[in-house]
């Protein structure tokens, strides 16, 4: 595993930072981890780069513990909300973060080409980063966060500054790390953009993990099942209640939500063998922007 934790806890004093993470990820996989403002991410993300000393719990990064130096020079991090020194060009940021990786000159000079490259900023190395919009700070710290051609890539909010070519830009890039087994670990509120891109992801809320698993699995744990029939009767209509109370139904047509693949059998059954007439049932998966707010809005209300 190149990611591995064992009930990960930060407080702040007696305020909580995040509490009992526990994931592991794989090499070559890119994990999302989602949640709302203060849930806790960039705290998680900080312990495991070294930033910050966990209150409790254990973790391992590239199979070493926490603040291995070794395994540091092979993890990239873009910070969120960094801000560089604006009298620094973006080649003496790329320098002096290729001293600190340790690269010597003639790697340094070739890592830095290929990284202004990858993130669109040739041309615009010898300018001051004051003079850097919003979107090409972030570009630039992204460059510095690919210098080591790192194994283990830590993102907190990559994209937030970025247009949407600059978005699909960094999709191309951790996709393209991806396929050369390189791991990710991507913190971003544009679900969209997690969803098309992780194949795993946490959803954490006021610190602790509330759903993960497999992207795909995360997906289908909520489906909507559009159903055409007729013949209804009012017994097949309560058994279907069963499974979801909230149900709409209006002349042919059902909608209901299930928790399962599973369930859809039992739903045809249920037609089926009450009488009813099933001309179409189709499952719909939800969005990950939907099922996120669900299940955040759903245990504010418990
Ligand atoms: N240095 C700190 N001192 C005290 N409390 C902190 C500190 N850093 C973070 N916290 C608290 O820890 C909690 C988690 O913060 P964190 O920055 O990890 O959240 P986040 O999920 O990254 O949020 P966002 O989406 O807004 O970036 C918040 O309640 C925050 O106020
Ligand atoms: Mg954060």
């Amino acid at each position: 595993m190149v990611i591995e934790t064992e009930k990960l806890t930060k407080y702040y004093g007696s305020k909580i930072g995040c509490r009992d993470i526990t994931i592991s990820v794989g090499e070559g996989e890119i994990f999302g981890f989602l949640g709302p403002n203060g849930a806790g991410k960039s705290t998680f993300i900080k312990m495991l780069v070294g930033l910050l000393f966990p209150t409790s719990g254990r973790a391992y990064v590239l199979g070493k513990p926490l603040g291995d130096v070794e395994a540091r020079k092979k993890i990239g991090y873009l910070p969120e909300n960094f801000k560089y020194q604006d009298w620094m060009t973006g080649e003496d940021l790329l320098s002096f973060h290729a001293s600190l990786y340790k690269l010597d000159k003639k790697k340094a000079s070739a890592k830095k080409e290929e990284v202004l490259e990858i993130v669109k900023l040739k041309g615009h190395e010898n300018y001051r980063i004051g003079t850097y919009s919003k979107g090409m700070q972030q570009r630039i710290g992204l460059a510095c966060a690919l210098l080591p051609d790192p194994d283990l890539l830590f993102l907190d909010e990559p994209t937030s500054a970025l247009d949407p070519i600059g978005r699909k830009e960094v999709r191309e890039i951790m996709t393209s790390l991806k396929s050369r087994g390189k791991t990710v670990l991507l913190n971003s509120h544009l679900l969209s953009e997690v969803e098309a891109v992780c194949d795993t992801a946490a959803i954490i809320k006021k610190g602790s993990i509330i759903k993960y698993g497999k992207m795909e699995d995360i997906l289908e744990s909520k489906l909507i099942l559009e159903i055409h029939v007729e013949d209804l009767s009012s017994e097949i209509l309560n058994k279907l209640i069963a499974f979801d109370s909230s149900l709409t139904c209006s002349s042919n047509s059902i909608q209901m939500e299930i928790k399962d693949r599973s369930a859809i059998h039992n739903v045809a059954s249920i037609i089926v063998n009450g009488g009813g007439k099933l001309y179409e049932l189709s499952p719909k998966r939800v969005s990950l922007e939907n099922l996120f707010l669900n299940l955040i809005e759903g245990s504010e209300q418990k």
